[in-house]
């Protein structure tokens, strides 16, 4: 399998294009670069699933805040090539900041409300500069399936509500968070932790599976006490700063009064210089 390497938007337009004009179905995994395991899960998946696979690589500017990691954010774009062709990927689509942005855009997309709470809340504006650049992807990219990770959970579904309501021609496929063995979620952000914090960042994870056990062991309905239940666990640690432990619905993440049906745990915590997210699923 050879890998092109694209950084203008028209070149990478005409290449996916022309895969689906001799019909050929199109794969694209939207990242950031500083690829993992989690990121290569997602080109293998849609590898097996479609004829092409296209991973852009864009450190977003518009999604990060004024105080947080946009200049210290990984870049490794040789390690990334590497990576991606060994994963089958066809197109690496890297542009720089003025291919992306030639004028500085008039247009947010906003997702209303599902923006505003958990991440939304802890990083105003985060949600709407990644609804903007997702959308700006698919409209580059045409029909296509897009792979995202739950790692993310509300990023994905602040993704399934853009293409529902601007009705895109893109299957939004979510994939499962990919773990270190000891549970911890990889993510590009690890890199910032030292191998004191790395030796207890699993404690983000055995948080949302006490909180699961809450629910699905112990029969708990009360949102209160299953977030109690996640917190004892993180501030046990106290290198951790908690920013929230959350159960939420589990399609729309919006608070309960009382946990019944799919419920989604969500944490967020600093350690170190990393700011740490993660999130489970249950049944109550
Ligand atoms: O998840 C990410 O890496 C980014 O938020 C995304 C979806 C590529 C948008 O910049």
């Amino acid at each position: 399998m050879s890998l092109t390497v694209i950084d203008r938007v028209d070149a990478f337009r005409k290449a996916v294009d022309a895969e689906r004009a001799a019909g050929r179905t199109v794969g694209l995994v939207p990242t950031m670069g500083a690829l993992h395991a989690g990121h290569l899960s997602l080109m293998k998946r849609a590898a097996l699933e479609c004829d092409v696979v296209a991973t852009s690589l864009f450190v977003n500017p518009l999604q990060f805040g004024p105080t947080e990691d946009l200049t210290a954010y990984p870049r490794d774009l040789e390690g990334d090539r590497t990576k991606t062709k060994a994963a089958g990927v066809s197109f690496l689509f890297a542009p720089s900041e003025a291919e992306m942005f030639p004028q500085p855009p008039l247009i947010t997309v906003r997702v209303s409300g599902l923006s505003d709470r958990l991440e939304g809340a802890a990083r105003p504006g985060h949600f709407d500069g990644v609804a903007t650049v997702v959308t700006k992807l698919f409209a580059i990219t045409g029909a296509c399936r897009a792979y995202f990770g739950e790692k993310d959970y509300q990023q994905l579904a602040v993704i399934r509500h853009l293409v529902a309501d601007l009705m895109l021609p893109v299957d939004v496929i979510g994939c499962p968070t990919v773990r270190d063995t000891d549970g911890l979620a990889l993510s590009s952000r690890n890199a910032y932790l030292t191998a004191e914090e790395r030796a207890v960042a699993s404690t983000l994870y055995h948080a949302l599976l006490a909180g699961r056990a809450a629910i699905e062991k112990d029969h708990e309905t009360d949102p209160d006490t299953v977030r109690r239940v996640m917190t004892t666990v993180v501030e046990a640690e106290p290198r951790f700063v908690l920013d929230y432990a959350e159960v939420a619905n589990g399609a729309d993440l919006t608070p309960l009064a009382r946990l019944n049906g799919e419920v989604r745990l969500l944490v967020a915590a600093r350690l170190g210089r990393a700011r740490l997210i993660d999130n489970l699923g249950a049944h109550a």
